[in-house]
C-alpha cells in the first residue's frame, strides 16, 4: 500500500474572555435576534492583552502532542496556518517550535486566510508521503479580533479567536490519512476582504496609512455569494478525485463563517443535517482555526470517530477555497 500521512491526535485552544450577542447590543446598533438569524453567531472568544496568535497555537500543539504520546522532540516540521501572525516575522511556526522545544523541527507558516488548514495540511500531507518528513505538527490558529473595528456593526459580530492542531504522521498498509486536497484562488477577488495598513504598501508608520483602512474590511454580500458556489464546488472536485460521493462522507466539517453559508453549502452537496459540523454558535469566524476547532469538537463529542471519512472546506480572503477529503 502507498504511504499516507495518518491524523494521530488533535488538539485545541480557545481563550477564556467570552463576546456575547449581549455585548455586541452594548456597544453597536444590532440584536441578539438579528446576529442569530443572519449568522447562527451567539458567542466568540477574545485573547488576553497580553496573548497573541502563537500562544493559541503552542497551547493547541501541546494538547495534540500529549493525545498522541509524541514528543515535541520526534516533530520533523511544524507548519503553522495562519493570517495573524504575532508580527511579519519571525514565523508563529518558529515561535511555537520554541515553545514548546520541537529542537529537530524546521518550521514555517503557511498564509491563506480562513482556509489556511486545508492549505497547511495539504503541505503537512505532501511532506509526510514524500518522505521529507515522518512527523508533522499542523496548526491552524488566529486572532482576528485584533483587527476588528468595534464600531463597525457589520464586522465586528462576526470574529473570534482560537485554534487547533493537528500530528500527522506516516504509514503504510492503511486506508487511513488525508485522501486528497483541492486548492482554488481568484486574487481578482483580492478587493472583497482585505486589511490594508500594517503591510509593505501602507506600513503603519507611513504617512499614507492614515487614510487606509486599519481593521479588517469585507464585502459581506459579495462573499457569501462566493462563499456558497466556492464551497460546493471545492467539495465537488475534491469527491471527483478521490473517486468518492457525496453519501460517501461521514462527517462535513466546513469553515464556521456563518451559519446560513454552511446550510446552503451542505444543501448543494446533498449532505443532511446530521451529516454538517457546526459550532458558529459558540466561536463565530475563527479563520484557520475554525476547521481544526470544529474537528476537535467532532471528536470530542463523539461525531467524529477513527476510520470515517470527513470532508472539511474553508474560503477566505484572497480569494482562496479549498477542501480535505481525509479517512480519520
Ligand atoms: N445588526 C443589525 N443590522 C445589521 C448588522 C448588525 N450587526 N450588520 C449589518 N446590518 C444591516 C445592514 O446595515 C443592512 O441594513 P440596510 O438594509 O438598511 O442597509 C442590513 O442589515 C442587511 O445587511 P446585509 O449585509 O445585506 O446582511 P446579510 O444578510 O448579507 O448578512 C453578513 C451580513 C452576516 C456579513 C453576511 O453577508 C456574511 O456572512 N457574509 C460572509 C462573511 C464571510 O463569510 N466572511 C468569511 C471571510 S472572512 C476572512 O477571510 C477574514
Amino acid at each position: 500500500m502507498p504511504r499516507s500521512a495518518v491524523i494521530r491526535s488533535i488538539g485545541h485552544y480557545v481563550p477564556d474572555k467570552i463576546l456575547t450577542n449581549a455585548y455586541f447590543e452594548s456597544i453597536v446598533d444590532t440584536t441578539d435576534e438579528w446576529i442569530t438569524q443572519r449568522t447562527g453567531m451567539k458567542e466568540r472568544r477574545m485573547v488576553a492583552e497580553d496573548q497573541a496568535t502563537s500562544a493559541i497555537a503552542t497551547e493547541a500543539a501541546k494538547e495534540a502532542l500529549a493525545r498522541a504520546g509524541v514528543d515535541a522532540e520526534e516533530l520533523d516540521v511544524i507548519v503553522c496556518a495562519t493570517c495573524t501572525p504575532d508580527m511579519f516575522f519571525p514565523s508563529v511556526a518558529c515561535l511555537v517550535q520554541r515553545n514548546i522545544g520541537a529542537k529537530r523541527a524546521g518550521a514555517f507558516d503557511v498564509g491563506a486566510a480562513c482556509a489556511g488548514f486545508i492549505h497547511g495540511l495539504c503541505v503537512g500531507d505532501a511532506l509526510v508521503r514524500n518522505r521529507n518528513a515522518e512527523k508533522v505538527l499542523v496548526i491552524g490558529a488566529d486572532t482576528l479580533t485584533r483587527f476588528t473595528d468595534y464600531t463597525d456593526r457589520s464586522t465586528c459580530i462576526l470574529f473570534g479567536d482560537g485554534g487547533g492542531a493537528v500530528v500527522l504522521e506516516g504509514a503504510e498498509d492503511t486506508d487511513r490519512g488525508i485522501l486528497t486536497t483541492v486548492l482554488m484562488a481568484d486574487g481578482n477577488g483580492a478587493p472583497h476582504i482585505d486589511l490594508e495598513v500594517g503591510g509593505t504598501r501602507y506600513p503603519a508608520h507611513s504617512p499614507l496609512a492614515d487614510e487606509k483602512r486599519k481593521f479588517i474590511y469585507m464585502n459581506g454580500n459579495e462573499v457569501y455569494r462566493f462563499a456558497v458556489k466556492a464551497m460546493g464546488d471545492a467539495c465537488n472536485k475534491a469527491l471527483d478525485q478521490a473517486g468518492l460521493r457525496a453519501c460517501d462522507v461521514d462527517l462535513f466539517v466546513p469553515h464556521q463563517a456563518n451559519l446560513r453559508i454552511i446550510e446552503s453549502a451542505a444543501k448543494r452537496l446533498g449532505l443532511t443535517e446530521d451529516k454538517v459540523f457546526v459550532n458558529v454558535e459558540k466561536y463565530g469566524n475563527t479563520s484557520g482555526g475554525s476547521i481544526p476547532l470544529g474537528l476537535y469538537e467532532a471528536e470530542q463529542s463523539g461525531r467524529l470517530k477513527q476510520g470515517m471519512v470527513v470532508m472539511t472546506v474553508g474560503f477566505g480572503a484572497g480569494l482562496v477555497w479549498g477542501a480535505n477529503l481525509i479517512r480519520w
